[in-house]
């Protein structure tokens, strides 16, 4: 969790940073009249849409939309959150960043965090050393070269090599002070059955290190040489690695989908490296489990397009049919590509080779068209009744489609293909398909007016306590923000009472799920924080926004405190009315500038 850093700071920074020269180390600007234009970074474009404007401070591209001031340019173009992009600009400019007591806690696991990093990156060396320079790497190397990975990919991807031996790394690490429990945590050591000691996890295996976006090694895929169970074994769950949230590949790949506009997401690590290798960059995995809305939340902050290239086979199509859905959930413009032959991409471009790559994937199909294609494919459209059935299949799938236009095209194409007559599928579309595209969107309607009712100030309150379930050591923080007393929701104070309670005793914080007092409904709303969405932000983001919303509902009711004071002091003829006065406009000054950073 990122620290606070104080408006000040925040303004400091701002105000020493010149966004016309920042920008410009990136993209060439030319000045006209009072601002300055060049080619957006954030998309593929020849003529410049991109402008910047130097005495607001703010940067906005015309051909997609991006805009913000500084720091979210920052942000976009290094791929680093809103918080880091100002503290990675204070560091270009030399100002020290504020200081602030951390709790022991928040001390501890960010040393646990560090540690886990440390131990990662030595293992990725660790690995390609053994792979490149080493005797036990050559099997590995053999294997590579025979898939077509040459070393400069090798070097790239950072791959390496499991000697086929029990402790080579436990015993090289353990000489270099990494603890028995730091190993084991990492997953890089199993704990021996019998017996005390540990083992390597990975042995006689090629090393496929898997970094975040920002290209920090979170976990390892080992594939095993040759044929043999399992196929991959992969790190397990730590801090450090969350298959859901991770792309293998997207730290080398997310300006690439910025500029191509769209991302390809492929099955396997080795159809990832085999594309990259073949000239084709903006190209992710997720991480052998089902795609997940997580993933393509991430994907869509590069590029609004996401086109799917999964395995011909069956089980692939059946996981596009899936992901499909899941990106349905999002508003992302998917696409599909399918493999004429060659089971998976790596297959693929081994056998025809990059350009024919290339040429697949510019025949991306729209997603219906590969739901329509998926539906007659395990279907009988012989007889009446089967085509009827499939007919019946596909009438969500047309109604689905926005543009009617494109509709009535879809309608007359699978009105030849099952040979029914175009006026008998509109009318059953009328009959259900309108009812289908009707339902979906009065939900949707509802589901927005909800949310948009839904009290903001009350939803901060549940990410806050969210945040400190999960990190109790935030709660120092947020109290010395926001007195717990000052927010709105009884509900909320409760919990955050019971919570803060548990953590000053140095309890366990979520022991107070089994608390009697804690009634019935706070119990649910409790559980509501803990389940919600939190979005794709930033933690850190999210974290920084809700408490600024909540402080904003505390400094108001300061406000009116002193404000009245003020007044009653000015009637009564005192003179300390002036205090109160000062007092009531220092806060109302605050609430001011709270209110401007809110993007
Ligand atoms: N996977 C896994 N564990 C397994 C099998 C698969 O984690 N036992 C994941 C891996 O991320 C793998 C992906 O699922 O990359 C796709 O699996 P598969 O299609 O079987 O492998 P390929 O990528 O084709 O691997 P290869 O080309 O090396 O055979
Ligand atoms: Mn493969």
């Amino acid at each position: 969790m990122a620290i606070w850093l104080p408006e000040e700071f925040v303004e400091r920074v701002r105000s020493e940073s010149d966004i016309v020269s920042v920008v410009s180390t990136y993209v060439q600007l030319k000045r006209r009249g009072n601002r300055y234009w060049g080619c957006c970074p954030f998309h593929q474009e020849d003529t410049p849409s991109f402008s910047v404007k130097p005495d607001d401070g703010f940067f906005y591209c015309f051909g997609c939309h991006a805009g913000g001031n500084i720091f979210k340019f920052i942000s976009l173009i290094e791929n680093v959150s809103y918080y880091d992009a100002i503290v990675l600009q204070a560091e270009r400019l030399n100002i020290p960043l504020p200081e602030r007591e951390k709790s022991p806690q928040e001390l501890a696991r960010e040393k646990k965090v560090s540690e886990l990093r440390e131990v990662h990156e030595m293992a990725v060396n660790f690995f390609h050393n053994c792979l490149v320079m080493t005797n036990y790497g050559v099997a590995g190397l053999e294997y590579f070269h025979r898939r077509g990975i040459d070393d400069e990919t090798i070097k790239e991807f950072k791959l390496g090599f499991a000697p086929d031996a029990w402790d080579k790394l436990s015993s090289a690490f353990a000489k270099r002070n990494i603890s028995n429990s730091l190993l084991l945590e990492s997953g890089l050591a199993v704990k021996r059955q019998q017996g005390n000691g540990e083992y390597d996890r990975f042995r006689n295996r090629v090393m496929i290190p898997i970094m975040d976006e920002r290209g920090r090694v979170c976990g390892f895929g080992g594939r095993i040489i040759g044929e043999g169970q399992p196929k991959y074994l992969n790190s397990p769950e730590t801090v450090l690695f969350n298959k859901r949230r991770l792309l293998f590949g997207l730290d080398k790949a997310h300006r690439y989908i910025s500029q191509a506009g769209f991302s390809v997401v492929v099955e396997g690590y080795m159809d990832v490296i085999s594309v990259v290798a073949a000239g084709i960059r903006n190209v992710v995995a997720s991480l052998g489990t089902a795609f997940t809305v997580e993933q393509c939340k991430k994907l869509l902050r590069y590029a609004p397009a996401i086109y799917f290239c999964y395995d011909s086979d069956n089980a692939g199509q059946e996981a596009i049919a899936r992901a499909v859905t899941i990106a349905a959930e999002t508003n992302a413009e998917v696409k599909v590509v399918q493999l004429p032959d060659g089971k998976d991409p790596d297959e693929f471009i081994q056998k025809h080779g990059a350009e024919e790559f290339k040429k697949v994937i510019a025949k991306a199909v729209p997603v219906v068209e590969f739901q329509l294609k998926h539906i007659i494919s395990h279907s009988d459209i012989n007889g009446l009744e089967g085509r009827l059935r499939t007919l019946t299949e596909m009438l969500p799938v047309l109604g689905g489609i926005k543009n009617t236009a494109e509709r009535s095209a879809y309608v007359s194409k699978v009105a030849q293909l099952l040979s029914v007559s175009e006026n008998d599928i509109l009318a059953e579309l009328t009959k259900k398909g309108h009812a289908v595209v009707n339902m979906q969107k009065t939900a949707k309607d509802v589901r927005k007016a909800v949310r948009k009712v839904e009290n903001a100030t009350n939803r901060s309150g549940r990410v806050i306590i969210r945040m400190i379930w999960e990190e109790p050591a935030v709660i120092d923080h947020f109290v010395s923000m926001v007195p717990i007393e000052s927010l709105p929701n009884e509900l909320h104070r409760q919990i955050l009472n019971e919570l803060a309670d548990k953590y000053t005793k140095g309890e366990t914080v979520k022991d107070i799920i089994n608390l009697p007092q804690l009634g019935e409904e706070a119990m649910a709303e409790l559980s509501r924080a803990l389940v919600e969405d939190l979005g794709e932000e930033d933690n850190s983001i999210l974290y920084e926004a809700c408490v600024r919303q909540l402080r904003r509902h505390y400094l108001a009711g300061q406000y009116e405190v002193h404000s009245m004071a003020a007044d009653n002091l000015y009637r009564q003829g005192d003179e300390k009315y002036h205090d109160e006065l000062a007092l009531s406009q220092k806060i109302k000054h605050e609430m001011d500038e709270l209110q401007g950073v809110n993007e």
